[in-house]
């Protein structure tokens, strides 16, 4: 029997890949740690009422070390999944020392853990924050690019990302998958119609959503009255920037892949996660007015500091080394999945 723990598992990336991992090993068991700071409850909840005592909720934060010691000492973890922190980067910008603090100290502090506790495989949440602004000619970006992040969220977790691999080389049984994801977006493709009407079911909730599509479809359903376009003179086909979106639930399958890989190669990887093409905002919005039918108002904003022109991943990595097979490589599905759910939310 496999038994992981999910820091930040009532998250909206933790919960998906919660459901994924459970429902493809059927044997496997799943603590959630989450001190709910952007986590809901409504998302362990429901993975409760689907998979019963598979999934055990602990209300706790990553700097409480005696409680995730003590659950390291009474579950005997396979593998630590760490989702995790703090990701809003233009906060991270004004609150560094929190970003540090939250990311990168509790990363530390975490691994620490492990050690005492001979827990050596851990998937680690990361970012293409990470590259920064790279370079059009590193486009699409493979692993191997420079990492030169321009933001504090970025930087935090780039040092994560260190604390791992210098953990790995001192500690050589100790193994880590580091995911850098892309934009992810999208709802579980496991809500039924019936799910949706009871609002049930797990899709992205956030209680200050930053995120493009997520911003889109809460213009669509009435829940915002317009959104901006910050800056449209970028060295793109249509001045917006352009970014790689992945469906939730690839990327939650993604997951499963690395650990798979992990459990098996005893080998430690860090790998892209996106589809390797890219869409502008413009695409985007375009997309979200045309499932949703609704045609809300876009306003034009000035450029944000330190948004890159054009990020999209080179993923070849984690097809060839792992069994990762994307199944949801479509906008128009993304922003179908992202928009259902954002009307049952709101109805
Ligand atoms: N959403 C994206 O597009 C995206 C892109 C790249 C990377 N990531 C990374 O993916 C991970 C999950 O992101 P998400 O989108 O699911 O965000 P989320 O905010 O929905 O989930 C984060 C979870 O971590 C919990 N948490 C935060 N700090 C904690 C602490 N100190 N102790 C205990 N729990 C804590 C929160 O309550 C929340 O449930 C993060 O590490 C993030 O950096 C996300």
């Amino acid at each position: 029997m496999s038994k992981f723990l999910f820091t930040g598992g009532s998250g909206y990336i933790g919960s998906h890949t919660a459901f994924w991992f459970l429902t493809s090993m059927q044997d496997s068991q799943i603590v959630i740690y989450d001190n709910l700071s952007s986590g809901f409850q409504e998302n362990y909840l429901y993975l409760q009422s689907v998979f019963g005592k598979r999934v055990e909720f602990v209300k706790g934060d990553l700097n409480q070390t005696q409680i995730l010691e003590s659950l390291m000492q009474k579950h005997r973890f396979t593998g630590i999944v760490h989702f995790a922190a703090s990701l809003i980067v233009s906060e991270s910008v004004t609150l560094p020392l929190h970003y540090y603090k939250n990311n990168t100290l509790n990363t530390t502090l975490l691994i620490e853990s492990c050690l005492k506790h001979n827990i050596n495989k851990f998937i680690f949440s990361s970012t293409a924050a990470v590259y920064g602004q790279p370079d059009s000619k590193l486009i699409p970006i493979t692993e191997i690019a420079p990492l030169d992040p321009i933001n504090p969220y970025g930087a935090s977790k780039m040092m994560s990302e260190r604390i791992c691999q210098d953990t790995h080389i001192a500690n050589p049984d100790f193994n880590y998958a580091i995911l850098r994801y892309f934009n992810v977006a999208g709802a579980s493709s496991h809500n039924t119609k019936e799910l949706l009407i009871q609002k049930q079911g797990l899709g992205q909730r956030s209680k200050d959503a930053t995120h493009l599509i997520k911003v889109a479809c809460e213009c669509a359903v009435g829940k915002r009255e317009s959104m901006g376009i910050f800056g449209e003179n970028y060295q793109t086909p249509d001045g917006t920037c352009v970014r790689d979106y992945i469906h939730i639930d690839d990327l939650a399958a993604a997951h499963l892949s690395a650990w798979k890989f992990l459990d098996s190669t005893h080998t430690s990887e860090i790998f892209n996660v996106g589809y390797g093409r890219g869409y502008s905002v413009k695409e985007v919005i375009k997309m979200v007015k045309q499932v949703s039918g609704v045609d809300f108002k876009v306003d034009l904003c000035s450029p944000r500091a330190g948004d890159p022109a054009i990020l999209i991943a080179d993923s070849h990595k984690i097809k060839t080394l792992t069994s990762w097979l994307p199944r949801f490589d479509n906008l128009e599905l993304i922003v179908e999945s992202a928009y259902d759910w954002e009307k049952s939310q709101n109805s």
